[in-house]
């Protein structure tokens, strides 16, 4: 089968710096760094990471053709991927020598990705596929729509956290999944814990205390791995990627999310974001 990632795709610029400017500042960066990033493609190469096959639907500009080129590197599906005229999605990323950070998203070619990039994928879709989203593209609702027209499972991960996007695709979901902040955030702008979403499956991710699966059966809890922490950024989307991956080759939620577990365990210990999504090999040999 084939995961459809509806998903941003961002230039990541890492600027080291002594201190993040304060208003008026000008401050000369001692470093520059640029990286492949955004959920959209995290969750892309982790499940093409962990051997599904995985096509990507976005958008990028004429500057942004690298990015591209580097989902293909790791195994995703870029036919889908339009090339517009509009700038690809940045993120300008201060870092202090204390790893504080500041950061400015330029959402760019991300949220104007055309509708009919968006048909002509799913149009190849087939029964029993998945598509997964979040919420750094356009198209959301048009996409879970059509998707369900379609007969594919529909995932949702909700980050960046918005209550409304949220609602807008609820009655579409087959699954959803969010970190701990963000089912707070549903709580307080619906009233309804995870348990009570009318959605068939609902992951909440907790950090370095695992992750609970709200199914059919009632709450299960998967630990995660003893690790030392040395960067957590991509962990969700890591984790994510996985479980979406492990589901579509048939295996059940629970040995999904333990190899999402170990595979999350991994992302935590690596610095750096996409180019570091440890693969099913590396995963496989994991024994935290
Ligand atoms: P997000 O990055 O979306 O906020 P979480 O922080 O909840 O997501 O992490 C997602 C998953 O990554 C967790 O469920 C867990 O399996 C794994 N994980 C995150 N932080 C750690 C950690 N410090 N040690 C081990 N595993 C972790
Ligand atoms: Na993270």
């Amino acid at each position: 089968m084939t995961i459809w990632n509806l998903g941003s795709i961002n230039a990541d610029f890492v600027y080291s710096v002594p201190h993040i400017p304060v208003p008026g500042e000008t401050l000369a960066s001692t470093g520059r760094a640029v990286f492949l990033g955004g959920k959209g493609a995290n969750m892309s190469v982790a499940a093409a990471r962990a051997a599904a096959r995985v096509a990507h639907i976005g958008a990028v500009g004429a500057d942004g053709l690298w990015a591209v080129e580097r989902l293909m590197e790791y195994g995703v599906d870029t036919r889908h991927i339009a090339e517009i005229d509009v700038e690809t999605a940045q993120a300008i990323i201060a870092v202090d020598a204390n790893g504080e950070n500041s950061i400015i998203l330029h959402q760019g070619a991300n949220v104007q990705i055309p509708v009919n990039v968006l048909e002509q994928a799913l149009n190849r879709a087939e029964t029993g596929d998945t598509l997964v989203f979040q919420n750094e593209t356009n198209l959301q609702l048009q996409a879970a729509e059509l998707a369900v027209t379609m007969g594919l499972r529909v995932a949702y991960a909700a980050a960046p956290f918005d209550a409304d996007a949220v609602m807008a695709v609820m009655a579409h979901l087959d699954f959803l999944i969010l970190n701990e902040v963000e089912a707070e955030q549903l709580k307080d702008a619906t009233g309804k814990g995870p348990q009570d979403i009318p959605v068939k499956d609902v992951i909440v991710t907790l950090g370095a205390n695992g992750a609970t699966w709200f199914g059919a059966d009632g709450p299960v809890d998967v630990p995660a791995h003893k690790v030392t922490p040395v960067d957590t950024t991509g962990a969700g989307d890591t984790f994510t990627g996985y479980v979406l991956a492990c589901l579509d080759r048939g295996q059940p939620m629970l040995q999904a999310m333990q190899t999402a577990s170990k595979a999350a365990a991994i992302m935590v210990t690596r610095r750096g974001t996409a180019d570091v999504i440890p693969d099913l090999a590396d995963v496989q040999s994991f024994s935290g």
